[in-house]
């Protein structure tokens, strides 16, 4: 049976007072629509179409072509915005998954199940429901004296009794493909909101003697709809601790994940350990053994085996493994360190690739520079690679030794096992195998301290 998905993301989000369209608001580093669409990914559908609207090129250019997109121009409501993808999908045969943009916690798994269930029992529509304790806001699920499904009710229709009811409209369902689009013609506005509900096909489907049912999941936090960002908060909290414990059960230690960020795309490997105060965000990936934190922030970096991290900052660079960082550096991007280098305190290092086995252990700015292998950085050197006008390269080459408070000129080279005398501003190249002193020499004024004293 072929499989299609409507991810509905029209609706502008009045109640988020945002200029930020809402479905693009993150969950965990990732925009909501985002989640929607990548665990949909993960069902193998035939088909995806996104409906956009407000910010559609927005939405369009952050999801690329993990979706094709139909336009529903003004907001009439959510089997307006299913209706959009008419044209698409309007002709073929098979099962069409609807699920909101605003609903990034439901699994691939629920998903999945809920296919199956709606094939096996060969309904026409099949919602996704669940018990909530406070089911404010959502639409109902009406059922009948046998307990069958015959319609939902929003929140704003809703009597008295109706208002009581628990079990929730997630906002996510299975139709008949030709049955969904023939009955959305169907769909009337003259409700509360003056909308066309979506969820009313299935009770016109109902009214048809169709038959229609219902797919209960137990885990209500996973149909979190976020219209607000209040719900926004706790959408974060709830897929936060959820990918957390993916990791812990992975071989991962958490120490606290309640203070540990981690983005849903990164990877860690097993027996790293995460200390309070981390975050690991985007499309990083750590390896084995290693120790994160306290306090450090990976973004889109990759982290090799055995290498730690302490309070420290790297944006999109590559660590090597056997590799430490910090305390209190900052390794920002297109930065490349290499194996068993060591990167200590209050050092920056910016589009600049570090040998293996080298070392800048103090305060140090190393910007623009290639470094090889066993070079010894010290304390306080910095490349001077900015005239003003231009970035210029500094070279270090393999086991050159720089002594501490050195500035390097560039563009300039230390070639192989050559030596800086501390305290020097280099401005020439220091050939190979050489020392090279640029600072003022030292004067001794004999007995001056005596000579002060008799005046
Ligand atoms: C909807 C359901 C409700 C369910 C809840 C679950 C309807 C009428 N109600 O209510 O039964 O309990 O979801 O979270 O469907 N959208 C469009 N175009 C529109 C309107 C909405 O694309 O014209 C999109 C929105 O971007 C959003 C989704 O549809 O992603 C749901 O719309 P929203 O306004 O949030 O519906 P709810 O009031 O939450
Ligand atoms: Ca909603």
């Amino acid at each position: 049976m072929n499989t299609y998905a409507i991810v509905l993301a029209a609706g502008q989000g009045t109640r988020m007072k945002s200029s930020l369209y809402k479905v693009l608001h993150q969950v965990c580093g990732k925009p909501m629509v985002e989640h929607v669409i990548d665990h949909i990914h993960e069902l193998k559908a035939n088909r995806i179409v996104t409906i956009v609207g407000h910010g559609a090129e927005m939405v369009e250019e952050m999801i690329g072509t993990k979706s094709e997109y139909a336009l529903q121009e003004v907001q009439a409501g959510t089997a307006h915005a299913v209706q959009q993808a008419e044209k698409l999908l309007g002709d073929l045969e098979g099962t069409t998954i609807v699920v909101c943009g605003d609903t990034p916690l439901i699994r691939s798994e629920t998903m999945a199940q809920l296919i199956e269930h709606h094939n096996n029992s060969g309904a026409k529509a099949t919602i996704l429901t669940t018990l909530a304790n406070d089911p404010t806001g959502y639409g109902r699920i009406i059922r009948g004296a046998e307990g069958q499904v015959l319609r939902n009710v929003e929140q704003k229709d809703a009597n008295d009794d109706e208002q009581k009811v628990k079990e929730i409209n997630t906002g996510t369902y299975c139709f008949d493909n030709r049955a969904l689009f023939e009955t959305l013609k169907k769909v009337k506005n003259n409700n509360a909101q003056g909308e066309y509900y979506l969820p009313d096909v299935v009770g016109i489907l109902q009214s048809e003697n169709e038959l229609v049912s219902a797919y209960v999941t137990n885990d209500f936090s996973e149909t979190l709809g976020v219209n607000d960002r209040v719900v926004l908060a706790e959408a974060e909290r709830v897929m936060r601790h959820r990918i957390a414990e993916g990791h812990m059960r992975n071989g991962v230690t958490i120490i606290n994940p309640d203070t540990t960020y981690i983005s849903a795309d990164a990877k860690i490997g097993r027996d790293t350990i995460l200390q309070p105060g981390t975050m690991i965000e985007g499309h990083s990936v750590i390896g084995e053994s290693c120790l994160i934190g306290p306090n450090s922030q990976i973004v889109n970096s990759e982290i090799g085996n055995r290498t730690t991290i302490h309070s420290s900052v790297i944006l999109s660079s590559i660590v090597g493994q056997d590799t430490s960082v910090g305390p209190f550096a900052h390794i920002r991007p297109e930065s490349n360190l290499g194996d068993h280098v060591k990167i200590g305190n209050f050092v920056e290092v910016k589009k600049a690739s570090i040998g293996e086995g080298s070392k800048v252990s103090h305060l140090s700015y190393m910007g623009d520079a290639k470094i090889g292998t066993h070079v010894n950085v010290g304390c306080g050197t910095i490349t001077v690679n900015y005239d003003g006008k231009k970035k210029h390269l500094t070279t270090i080459e393999d086991n050159a030794f720089v002594g501490c408070n050195s500035n390097l000129i560039a563009p300039v080279t230390v070639e192989k096992g050559a030596y800086v005398a501390a305290g020097s501003t280099i401005t020439k190249d220091v050939p190979e195998s050489s020392l090279a002193i640029g600072r003022a020499r030292q004067e001794n004024k004999e007995g001056y301290a005596k000579k002060l004293k008799l005046n």
